[in-house]
């Protein structure tokens, strides 16, 4: 969701940024830049090149995730289609030569029985625990056996799972939600709203250039608000996870606003829960009194606090035994002293990557905890490499928050690969977990967040924290005592194949979050992109950047990395000197990048936008790149203004791509985002998401010509956001490829 979308409908307080912390700007450091000659070294003494299909059998032929370095080719990658016009028309456009179709809407059936959604309002509450939920978000496909298993090379069978982020309200129910002072007065259209989030899996097939799904599969499966999870890792049973749900902190139920997500090299999807805090009610002036000042400080530090989006515990239940809508108060409201009777900790329960076992329908989900608790966007594997430790890359995503990394103390043993949760609990369970610093001479650091280490420890004055499990429930007010840097807001990561480095969205930020005195090597811009003739300019960083970092030595496991910003958005008319820094045309200007993913088969690099900026030109869309690598470009000072202040800062940047290398291949209907990418293993089927087209127009239901898209399925039919596939005419690979 875009933050024009947010502000229309709903104060989104977690965009807006609660890091209050005194954490760097590197302005008052200057250290010597290292040699961009010594960071090849460093990071390319070894092997470069293609990796892609051969590579994968180095990890056991179960796919998925990057498994190492690959010998040297003469072919180079290459872009082989012509780049798609920006477009404000309610409707997909993809280049010549390939074909986009809908393959998975809001409401479609996923059992036998279950009849077409209606798409008016009155389809039941109950029906979606079996069908589509809605905003269609992180995504990844799980080829699938013939014996029913993950199979990493399988493209013509597998299991698509994908996020429902959020729902748009207004074309859930017939006329929109019924609210009366702030209360949801009809407790069935709430109960929709909590089956409409969560996770979908879905079995899939590829006969050809024909991708469908099969409704009546075994291994379809919704996860909603109400599924049972259990907590895992050092944080579960810790008495800040009380609920009167689990009075021993073992569980809770359900997971919501799944934003991106991640996936395991033993087959099972994660998915990351995002904005969290903006669901539960909890008024501070009533609440406040009653909490401890650490609890102040908690809630304030996530946002926690406020009526809750959808006022679901507004609700009232049937019976008084049934939680489903009070489970969302926050508030102090029983008078135990453990919250063994009410719902004072359930937030602690939410911010966290779940861990979903796709290939079994009855598996309960663990949220593991290790990972850290955040306003987490997605959880990226990087190298996989026998012996050594398994990592993820994470991104808190609101505006000044932080990018992490988190460790396996175990290290790989691809006997693992087909062990379901049972390897989960082996790596996701026990490992360290690091925040980043990025210095100004292109370096930076990975800060573990340990108690006791690195000002996390009982002194610390903004938050005295008591255990390991404090460090991880609280995880924001960690990284900001170890020193980490407040990004752009951090989005989608994304690893490259061919040499391990991580690609990381920094989606935008504003003027009223980060001024220009805060411009930082890493984020590095303060301009003004000048949307429409209305004069309605955003300041700040309003297009984004993509930032990427090389491990010391290509090791997982190094404390140390080099970086430099691989892409800036900007309009292509914009000033080159201090905003279109990567000299964008017309065939591939965007704002504010997203979604992000490598192709394991193709290696290039998706890049999706979710965009509130340079909406006055052009819906969202999908860009295909050519990646180089950190230090292929130089250092750039950026000379920034604001008004009559300037102020500028050295940055580095990479080698500009040009039309060659980057290239629009998809622009969406109108009012969505672009989100989510997946791949059939041959590289020859893409999945993306188009969630919510038409949100941001309040709709007139007396009116059905009124409402801001119709499509997917076009005449006056409300809007669904879908999931649809990508194929090329010719059968090929998706975008282009080695040649
Ligand atoms: Fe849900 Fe960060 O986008
Ligand atoms: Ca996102
Ligand atoms: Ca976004």
């Amino acid at each position: 969701m875009n933050d024009l979308t947010r502000g229309a409908l709903l104060a989104e307080p977690e965009d807006s940024g609660t890091n209050v912390s005194n954490n760097p700007s590197f302005d008052s450091v200057l250290n010597a830049r290292l040699s961009r000659r010594s960071i090849l070294r460093a990071s390319f003494g070894v092997a470069t090149g293609a990796l892609f299909g051969t590579g994968l059998a180095a990890c056991g032929g179960t796919d998925a995730v990057v498994t190492g370095l690959a010998p040297e080719t003469a072919k180079s990658l290459k872009l082989d289609f012509n780049a798609v016009a920006k477009s404000l028309a309610d409707a997909l456009v993809v280049p010549a030569g390939y074909t986009a179709s809908v393959l998975f809407r809001l409401g479609d059936p996923i059992a036998a029985g279950v009849a077409d959604y209606k798409n008016d309002g009155s389809d039941s509450a109950a029906s979606f625990a079996q069908r589509a939920g809605d905003h269609h978000d992180g995504m990844h496909y799980f080829g699938l056996g013939a014996d029913g298993k993950y199979s990493g090379n399988a493209s013509d069978r597998g299991l698509l799972v994908l996020n429902h982020e959020a729902i748009t309200p207004a074309f859930l129910h017939a006329n929109g939600p019924t609210i009366v002072n702030d209360v949801r007065t009809v407790a069935d259209e709430v109960t929709k709203e909590l089956n409409v989030h969560g996770v979908s899996v879905i079995e899939v097939g590829k006969s050809g250039n024909a991708v469908s799904y099969k409704k009546d599969s075994a291994f379809n499966r919704r996860i909603t608000t109400f599924t049972e999870m259990t907590l895992a890792g050092p944080a579960a049973r810790s008495p800040l996870m009380i609920t009167a749900y689990s009075p021993d902190g073992s569980k809770t139920r359900g997971t919501v606003n799944n934003c991106a997500n991640g996936y395991t090299p033993w087959g099972t999807y994660l998915t990351c829960e995002e904005n969290w805090a903006g669901y539960f009610r909890r008024v501070a002036a009533t609440d406040d009194p009653l909490r401890s000042a650490k609890e102040k400080t908690s809630f304030a530090r996530y946002g926690v606090s406020g009526n809750g989006r959808e006022l679901w515990a507004t609700a009232t239940a049937e019976s008084a035994s049934d939680t489903s809508f009070s489970r969302w108060n926050a508030m102090k409201t029983g008078s135990s002293a453990d919250g063994s009777d009410d719902f004072r900790n359930v937030a602690n329960t939410y911010g966290w990557v779940v861990e979903i076992d796709p290939f079994n329908a009855a598996s309960t989900p663990k949220k593991r905890t290790a990972l850290g608790r955040f306003a987490h966007e997605g959880a990226w594997p990087g190298p996989v490499v026998p012996g050594k430790p398994l990592v993820w890359y994470m991104g808190c995503d609101s505006r000044n928050e932080y990018i992490y990394k988190y460790a396996s103390n175990a290290v790989w043993d691809a006997a693992d690969a087909n062990k379901g949760l049972l390897a989960g609990d082996k790596y996701l369970d026990d490992g360290k977990l690091y925040v980043a610093k990025f210095n100004v001479d292109g370096s930076g650091q990975w800060i573990e967040l340990k108690f006791g280490a690195n000002g996390i420890t009982a002194a610390n004055a903004a938050y005295a924290f008591s255990d390991q499990a404090d460090v991880l429930i609280n995880t924001r007010l960690a990284a900001d005592a170890a020193g980490a840097t407040k990004m752009d807001r951090p989005e989608w990561g994304a690893v490259n194949p061919v040499n391990g480095e991580v690609y990381m969205t920094l989606t935008n930020n504003n003027s009223s979050n980060r001024t220009i005195a805060n411009v930082d090597a890493a984020n590095p811009r303060f301009y003004s992109d000048p949307k429409g003739s209305a004069g309605s300019a955003q300041k700040g960083n309003p297009n984004g950047h993509i930032i990427r970092w090389a491990e010391n030595n290509g090791d997982v496991g190094a404390t140390g990395f080099k970086w430099d910003v691989f892409l800036f958005g900007a309009r292509s008319t914009a000033n080159a000197d201090n905003v279109n820094v990567s000299n964008l045309t017309a065939a591939n200007d965007f704002s504010s990048p997203d979604g992000l993913w490598f192709s394991k088969s193709t290696g290039l690099l998706w890049i999706e936008t979710d965009d509130g900026a340079y909406t006055d030109v052009t819906n969202c869309m999908l860009l295909a790149a050519v990646a180089g690598k950190v230090g292929d470009g130089g250092k750039k000072t950026i000379s920034n203004v604001d008004g009559s202040t300037t102020k500028a800062v050295d940055t580095f940047v990479g080698a500009a791509l040009g039309e060659t290398k980057l290239r629009r291949f998809l622009v969406g209907p109108k009012e969505c985002e672009i989100t989510g990418l997946a791949e059939t293993p041959d590289g020859k089927a893409l999945f993306v998401n188009i969630q919510h087209p038409g949100e941001d127009t309040k709709p007139n239901f007396a009116d059905a010509s009124s409402f801001g898209s119709h499509w997917p399925d076009g005449g006056n039919a409300r809007p669904r956001s879908a999931t649809i596939v990508i194929t090329r005419n010719d059968g090929g690979q998706i975008g282009g490829g080695l040649a």
